[in-house]
């Protein structure tokens, strides 16, 4: 897991509603590379405060299963399901 901290990307701004967001891509390539299942294991986290969501394609094909964590706008990159506790807890519950 890499932590990609700078995009040229812009992606959505996160709902209103919740001021912290996980999107994980399912588009085709990063799907490929596992996606489906890194957004299964943040779905099994128990943070209801954070909302969990696939989402398209974030520009960052070849690098997946990329995830974004918004309104901070940080990203992982070749994210495994393994990891996906250990990022929950230093990331989103560790700040
Ligand atoms: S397919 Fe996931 S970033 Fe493009």
């Amino acid at each position: 897991m890499d932590n990609i901290s700078q995009s040229s990307n812009s992606p959505a701004t996160p709902p209103a509603e919740s001021p912290k967001c996980v999107r994980v891509c399912q588009n085709r390539t990063c799907r490929k590379q596992g996606a489906a299942k890194v957004l299964a294991a943040f779905e099994a986290q128990p943070f209801p405060e954070v909302s969990v969501t696939g989402c398209g394609c974030l520009g960052q094909c070849g690098n997946g299963p990329i995830v974004l964590i918004l309104p901070e706008r940080v990203w992982y990159s070749r994210v495994h399901p393994s990891e996906v506790a250990l990022l929950v807890e230093q990331h989103l519950r560790g700040g």
